[in-house]
């Protein structure tokens, strides 16, 4: 086998002057994804996206595009009735610009939401379901005919609230029980009839009690939306996976086809892999998280309504789980949850994903 360093030195010294991460060998995980009728992409934001290796690196890798915080409700109107969507409208048309499918990531969330909201929300059912509307309609308006795929509600679902039905006591649930899903649901097809409409979440991946619950709940929840004509048509699997929670492909392969018994097609809207609880040893840790990421992607694609695999981010240099507290390694080391490392170069997560998609079945 030639050394990566002598095939480099073959190709002259054009070839060794490019930047490392350029040297990548084509395609990239979005044509292999291509290849079974599947999308894959990534969250990003403006900022990343204005680095040109980064940039460089997302056209490589990426068929989609998700703004990682740029849609929610704190950052897209911050102020009352004041949408500001120059955030987002960056990320669309990067998405546009380059041939990228766009998601819209999340109009209805109970976190990152504005003071001014959560007052209007808490002033009653009227006031609630008025700005639930506004919101949906505002926002779906703007990027009607880019995003093809919308997190209408994102997250109502948490057993820690101790309800037999396992709903989350967000505010919208407060004000207007689970009838703020279906408001929402209805005014989102009615501003955009061709968007696909998800409810996204977390916590049904893993083959551990409390995702036991969780999974109870989704599952309970979307047969009653669908049972009341709620327009709800995908489900969004966030797949924030832990390298060492335990992981059962038939338990969560059986998830999967209850899902899609419902009628609804699936997406991977969030995956990345939290290895807090892995040694320091990058090789240990990029292994785990490769093999874990196969194990999981293999049981998502073989069922067949699993559409699209989005990564939370697409490289370790940018990843909120070495940022945001609470999910950080104790050793102060970045977190390597992300197909690219930190200079953009393939890991073992990368190949683990193409090898995932390349044994996968076409999609029609
Ligand atoms: O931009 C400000 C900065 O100006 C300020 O100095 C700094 C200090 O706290 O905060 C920065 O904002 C942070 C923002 O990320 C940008 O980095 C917010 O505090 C922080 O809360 C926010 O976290 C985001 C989180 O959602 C909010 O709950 C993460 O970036 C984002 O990756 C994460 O994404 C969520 C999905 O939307 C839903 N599913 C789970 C997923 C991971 O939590």
């Amino acid at each position: 086998m030639p050394t990566r360093r002598k095939v480099l030195a073959g190709l002259g010294a054009a070839a060794l002057a490019r930047p490392l991460a350029a040297a990548e060998d084509a395609p990239g995980l979005g044509a292999l994804a291509a290849a079974r009728g599947l999308i894959y992409g990534a969250a990003a934001g403006p900022a990343q996206l204005a680095d040109a290796d980064f940039a460089a690196a997302f056209r490589r890798e990426c068929a989609g595009l998700v703004g990682e915080n740029d849609f929610k409700w704190s950052v897209s109107e911050p102020a009352p009735d004041r949408p500001a969507f120059a955030r987002a409208d960056t990320v669309a048309d990067f998405a546009m610009a380059n041939g990228m499918k766009l998601r819209g990531h999340t109009m209805i969330w109970h976190e990152q939401l504005p003071a001014w909201v959560a007052e209007r929300i808490a002033s009653g059912a009227a006031g609630a379901e008025a700005a639930i509307r506004a919101r949906v309609a505002g926002i779906g308006a703007r990027y009607r005919g880019r995003v093809f795929s919308w997190d209408v509600v994102n997250e109502a679902i948490n057993g820690a609230d101790r309800r037999p039905d396992r709903m989350r006591m967000s505010p919208f649930f407060t004000a207007l029980g689970e009838r703020f899903l279906d408001v929402a649901f209805h005014a989102a097809r009615e501003i955009d009839p061709s968007a696909h409409l998800a409810y996204n979440d977390f916590g049904v991946e893993h083959a551990i009690p409390w995702q036991d619950g969780h999974r109870i709940g989704v599952l309970r929840l979307l047969e009653r939306l669908r049972t009341r004509g709620v327009p709800v048509d995908t489900l969004g699997i966030q797949a924030h996976l832990r390298a060492d929670w335990a992981f059962d492909e038939a338990v969560f392969a059986r998830f999967l086809r209850e899902v899609a018994s419902l009628g609804l097609r699936i997406e991977i809207t969030e995956l990345d892999v939290d290895d807090r609880a892995l040694p320091a040893d990058a090789g240990v840790r990029d292994a785990a998280v490769a093999s874990l990421t196969r194990r999981f992607l293999d049981v998502a694609l073989a069922e067949r309504q699993v559409r699209t695999v989005f990564t939370w981010g697409l490289s370790d240099r940018h990843s909120w789980l070495s940022t945001f507290p609470g999910r950080q390694r104790a050793d102060g080391s970045r977190q390597r949850g992300l197909p690219l490392d930190e200079a953009f170069a393939r890991k073992p997560m990368w190949h683990a994903m193409a090898a995932s998609f390349r044994a996968a079945p076409s999609r029609g």
